[in-house]
């Protein structure tokens, strides 16, 4: 029987924005533990929880102050193990983020290691002296706004290293003392009944850096993100990653059932090797290429080829399983990036491909971006980087569960921590009143992806359709489906191939499509995403 991670679909959400049951404008555990019935409804799997560790929220809770515990504004302890019960209760899992490169400056490990060069603590963090000629060690900037990854600590007179905000300092893996306490935050949750852990920025974890600049970026100019002036050679994707994804993979396998998933930002060839050579890493590092690749047919078909062929192609152990995201927290909504029909097309995509599908909160009710207006930007890229487009609050905002005041987040006197969208994405209440409606047609391509062995389980391989559709088939055993996706404005003529070349239509896209009988060729819509049962 294959594990639950590889049939199951992963819903993240965004412990800020899901619901608040406090009534501050936050939102917050016991919240999202009253929407669970929500979730099983849907029909995912489990629930990624981003970060709720207490934190300064210098950036949202990605600067942990404490591994092992509840940041109050999200409630207690108490709190997450009754939404874990809770949960599991329904048959749902529960995943949390993992923070393997940097603590929070207010961390208590790194205000020991800060408090002076005899701490014990100390090389828990990078501190360096000065370059030879004075300045920062080395030239390596920081993600957040491009500024020197190196903070001056007056005190103690070095450096430390930062790779994202100064208040984010980086973790020295290489350290007997951080692999202990950080593999013991592991074995806590586990021990609490938690399924697995999604590592952030996986392919960043240090264990013995080089101190090299990282040379120029020849494709940088202005007005791309500053941070990107410099190639990452000696920051990141080195083999050190592998190193601690391998002792994460040895903590979880010392428990039944549990799934590591790794944040890994990279073309599929280079991904796969996050596996590990012996099935000894990530059971699944994330696969963003289509949420970075052009929306066209060609682009998406060609990044989901290239990587079904990385993954046969490596000598790797059998247990490479592929996966595929289509939204998250750091970047533009699905729905604004490629526009509210070709969401439509991106959720069938997204449900119908091999490998397990990670979707974000709100996606599901093709929610926009919401515009956030300038006094209200609390994303720290943004205000570090300000106009490029780079700030992630837009896609972070409240679920909308009613039509009532506060959209059912918050109660109607709280201020939500950021805007509550219009009424472009109708609600959740709205939406499942209407058969019509994304919500209705992501639950039932849920429906049927958990029914269908050939979807959850099934090969995958292209057939020829003409140019902006993109056609494959899943097959396991007697069951064969075939997906048809235009992924253009026009109508479009396809030809089934000749072993399959009469089905049934079992989903459209389109609300206003009639189960039809097909034989030899099928006409799509503008637009159109189509599933037939051959
Ligand atoms: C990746 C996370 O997804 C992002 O939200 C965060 O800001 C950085 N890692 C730093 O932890």
């Amino acid at each position: 029987m294959a594990p639950w991670w590889k049939h199951g679909i992963i819903y993240q959400l965004y412990p800020r924005s899901f619901q608040d049951s406090t009534g501050d404008g936050v939102g917050d555990l016991p919240g999202i533990e009253q929407r669970l019935d929500y979730l099983a409804w849907l029909g995912v799997d489990a629930a990624w929880i981003s970060p709720m560790y207490p934190s300064p929220m210098a950036d949202f809770g990605y600067d942990v102050a404490d591994y092992t515990d509840v940041d109050p504004r999200f409630g207690t302890l108490a709190d997450a193990e009754s939404l874990i019960a809770a949960a599991h209760e329904r048959g749902l899992r529960v995943i949390l983020d993992y923070v393997v490169n940097h603590t929070s400056s207010e961390h208590p490990w790194f205000l020991a290691s800060r408090s002076s060069r005899a701490n014990p603590k100390r090389d828990w963090y990078f501190w360096k002296d000065p370059a030879p000629g004075g300045g920062p060690p080395t030239n390596w900037v920081d993600r957040f706004g491009g500024n020197s990854a190196w903070a001056w600590d007056e005190a103690t007179e070095q450096y430390y290293l930062h790779t994202y905000l100064p208040e984010q300092p980086d973790l020295n893996w290489g350290h007997p003392g951080v692999q202990e306490a950080m593999l013991d935050v592991l074995r806590f949750w586990m021990d609490r009944g938690v399924d697995g852990f999604r590592v952030d920025v996986a392919y960043r974890a240090k264990v013995a850096p080089q101190w090299r600049d990282n040379p120029p970026n020849p494709d940088w100019h202005e007005g791309r993100d500053p941070y990107k002036r410099l190639l990452e050679t000696y920051t990141k994707n080195l083999p050190d990653a592998h190193v601690v994804g391998r002792m994460l993979r040895d903590v979880v396998d010392e428990y039944r059932d549990r799934v590591l998933i790794g944040e890994v930002t990279l073309p599929p060839e280079r991904l796969v090797a996050f596996y590990g050579e012996h099935d000894d890493e990530y059971h699944l590092p994330f696969n963003f290429n289509l949420i970075h690749c052009d929306w066209t047919a060609a682009d998406v078909q060609d990044q989901v080829d290239r990587y079904e062929a990385a993954l046969q192609s490596k000598r790797l152990n059998e247990g490479a399983w592929p996966n595929y995201v289509l939204g998250n927290h750091d970047v533009h909504r699905l729905a604004s990036r490629i526009g509210p029909e070709q969401a439509r097309v991106a959720q069938m995509l997204l449900l119908t491909l091999r490998g397990t599908p990670t979707l974000y909160y709100a996606d599901e009710l093709g929610m926009p971006n919401v515009k956030i207006p300038p006094d209200r930007v609390v994303d720290p890229w943004e205000k570090n980087a300000p106009g490029l487009g780079l700030g992630r609050d837009p896609a972070r905002t409240p679920m909308r569960w009613t039509t009532g005041p506060a959209a059912g987040f918050t109660v109607p006197e709280a201020t939500p921590w950021l805007p509550i969208g219009p009424a472009e994405a109708p609600t959740v209440e709205e939406q499942r009143a209407s058969d019509d409606s994304m919500l209705a047609l992501v639950r039932a391509l849920i429906q049927l992806r958990r029914s269908s062995n050939a979807l959850h389980a099934g090969a995958y391989r292209a057939f020829h359709s003409p140019d902006g559709v993109f056609a494959y088939e899943r097959t396991e055993k007697e069951e064969t489906l075939l997906v048809l996706l235009n992924m253009t404005g026009r109508s479009q003529l396809v030809p089934l191939p000749p072993h399959a070349a009469q089905g049934t239509m079992v989903l459209s896209t389109r609300p206003d499509r009639a189960r039809e009988q097909v034989a030899y060729r099928v006409a799509l819509h503008p637009n159109e995403g189509l599933i037939l049962r051959v």
